[in-house]
């Protein structure tokens, strides 16, 4: 199969005639992909972010007592595909049905032809949007399932009077946790974003604040005081807005921002990880002395949550947000494009695609402003 491989770290991705990977285990099934995302974090593994924890974890789980070599490593953490192969306990799921997917971060990933995952990281695709559609959500989905409901413990059916605030809201988590809010009935979920992206948060359902402007603190407080403050960002703004979360009521700032991978790539795994729970220390008192919880929270694969945004997207609640579109052939155009950490929504690779047709989509869907 064709893959795009990084061969060594903070170099080129290289595109590489590859065997196509086997299952290892019975839980574990084959896609042929049909499109995949691009998102932030495949840009920062190609220089090696989070190696050190992410080998460990590999040879943890392989039961190796030698240290595991990542590289030829392939990135591309979601995709949207059919399924080619099924292991021995995949129960609902058949050879031919079309899927989304997310695969682990320490796994070969789905910029390639095919890619290996487990069957608790796939849901049925939605039928009503295309393959390029439907990979716009499974990863940032997951990550914002992760943070929301794992770490800061929001009941998706018991939101409706909870006050959320969200840092980063244009981005690929902040506008896919904007919309699952508002689909599990959350009333007030305010982000802040650029000003040029003021109507898109609202066309989310979201209530937009300029982080630029000189009353965004005075806004933020007009809004709150909040049960949850999802930070995607990690800026002056975003740790100030301690003082608005509510005051002994179990109230959580919960980070997607953490400092885990960079201190075990610089430290080791050991010192990497006391370092990181040093900080973590340091970041939880002040709030915690004052009645709110802090938290950092990962991108974990979650079978319920790629279930529900398939529904929701085929009932029309959550709408994939695609802003361009590259072909499989592009793709270190797109980690370009990526790279740049601006503009709205996901970059796709669609592997239908032959030539060069890279397209702006979110225009075509008049989202953004
Ligand atoms: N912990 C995990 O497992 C995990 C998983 C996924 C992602 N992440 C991290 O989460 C972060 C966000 O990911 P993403 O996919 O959403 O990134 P993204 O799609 O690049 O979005 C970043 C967004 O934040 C906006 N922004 C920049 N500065 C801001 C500020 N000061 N206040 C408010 N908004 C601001 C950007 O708008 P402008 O630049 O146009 O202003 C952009 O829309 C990344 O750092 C990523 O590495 C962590």
């Amino acid at each position: 199969m064709n893959a795009w491989q990084i061969e060594q770290f903070c170099a080129p991705l290289v595109l590489k005639q590859t065997e196509i990977p086997e299952l290892t285990s019975p839980n574990q099934l084959l896609i042929k992909v049909k499109a995949s995302s691009v998102n932030p974090l495949d840009i920062v593994m190609r220089t090696g972010y989070g190696n050190t924890i992410l080998s460990t974890w590999k040879q943890v789980e392989s039961c190796s007592t030698q240290p595991v070599i990542r590289l030829p490593l392939i990135p591309g953490r979601d995709c949207s595909g059919e399924i080619v192969e099924v292991g021995g306990n995949v129960r609902d799921f058949k050879v031919g049905d079309e899927v989304i997917a997310v695969i682990p971060g320490h796994w070969q990933g789905a910029h390639a032809e095919y890619v290996v995952t487990n069957y608790d990281c796939i849901a049925p695709k939605p039928k009503s949007v295309s393959h390029v559609e439907s990979t716009a959500l499974p990863f940032v989905a997951c990550t914002s399932w992760s943070a929301l409901v794992t770490f800061a413990r929001v009941d998706p059916r018991n939101v409706s009077s909870q006050k959320v605030l969200i840092h980063g809201g244009s981005g690929g988590i902040g506008s896919a946790a904007i919309q699952m809010l508002r689909a599990w009935g959350c009333e007030k979920v305010v982000a802040t974003c650029p000003s040029d992206c003021k109507a898109f948060i609202q066309q989310l359902g979201g209530v937009p604040v300029d982080y630029n402007s000189p009353n965004a603190k005075d806004e933020i407080i007009e809004h709150g005081p909040f049960d949850v403050i999802l930070d995607c960002v990690d800026t002056e703004l975003s740790r100030w807005s301690d003082n608005v979360l509510g005051v002994w009521r179990n109230c959580v700032h919960v980070s997607i921002v953490s400092p885990l991978l960079q201190d075990t790539d610089r430290y080791g795994v050991f010192f990497g990880v006391a370092s990181t729970l040093l900080k973590s220390a340091l970041r939880i008192y002040e709030p915690a002395i004052r009645g709110r919880i802090f938290s950092y929270a990962f991108f974990m694969p979650n079978s319920e949550c790629l279930h529900q945004i398939s529904r929701f997207i085929d009932e029309g609640k959550i709408k994939p947000i695609v802003e361009k579109v590259f072909s499989f052939s592009e793709l270190p155009e797109a980690y370009e494009k990526v790279a740049k950490l601006r503009g709205v929504g996901k970059t796709v690779i669609d592997f239908s695609l032959t030539k060069s047709h890279q397209k702006d989509t979110a225009t075509d869907n008049n989202i953004v402003p």
